[in-house]
């Protein structure tokens, strides 16, 4: 990282502004600095799971449910590519199937044979399904690469103008 942007991150983290939105990152109070440190803890032991013979880039999420239950999840890779699933989607999936609804925040670690040398932020699918069970104003994603580095996100900042549930279909 260039001595220019080292300096432009310490601004943003000062003035806590989201790297990509520019956008105020909510409050500590919205979920605490320990509860972040804890998914993401345990998004990076659930990576260790990841099944990824094909593109040997782990993902390993955490989602906090409202319950205040933790589901983990890993990418899970297949020989015909598109039945893959991501970290993400299984952690929700897991979830709802276990009869969770509302959920609070997700973490989310990956990178290449499991060293996480960036953010790993949710692909666009798995936007989508997070706005299928989440108020994308009260939902934030972590992207981290350790439990001291890490962004907050609420959806509607990874997803505006999303097609949603309230959809009159
Ligand atoms: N992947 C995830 O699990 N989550 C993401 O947020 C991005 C991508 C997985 C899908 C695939 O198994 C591998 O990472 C490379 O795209």
């Amino acid at each position: 990282m260039s001595e220019e942007e080292k300096k432009t991150l310490t601004i943003r983290k000062k003035e806590m502004l989201a790297p990509t939105t520019g956008k105020k990152l909510p409050s500590k109070e919205v979920i605490s600095d320990l509860t972040c440190r804890k998914l993401i803890q345990e998004a990076t032991k659930a990576m260790q799971n990841s099944y990824a013979p094909y593109s040997s880039f782990q993902v390993g999420a955490c989602l906090l449910a409202k319950s205040k239950k933790m589901y983990t999840g890993c990418n899970v890779e297949n020989v015909a590519f598109s039945p893959s699933n991501c970290a993400e989607r299984t952690a929700f999936f897991k979830a709802v199937s276990e009869g969770e609804r509302e959920f609070t925040a997700i973490a989310v670690v990956g990178g290449k044979k499991g060293i996480i040398r960036d953010y790993c932020p949710p692909c666009g699918v798995c936007r989508q399904v997070m706005l299928e069970f989440c108020d994308p104003n009260a939902f934030f994603i972590i992207l981290a690469k350790s439990e001291a580095d890490y962004w907050i996100y609420p959806l509607s900042d990874l997803l505006p103008v999303g097609f949603a549930p309230s959809q009159d279909l």
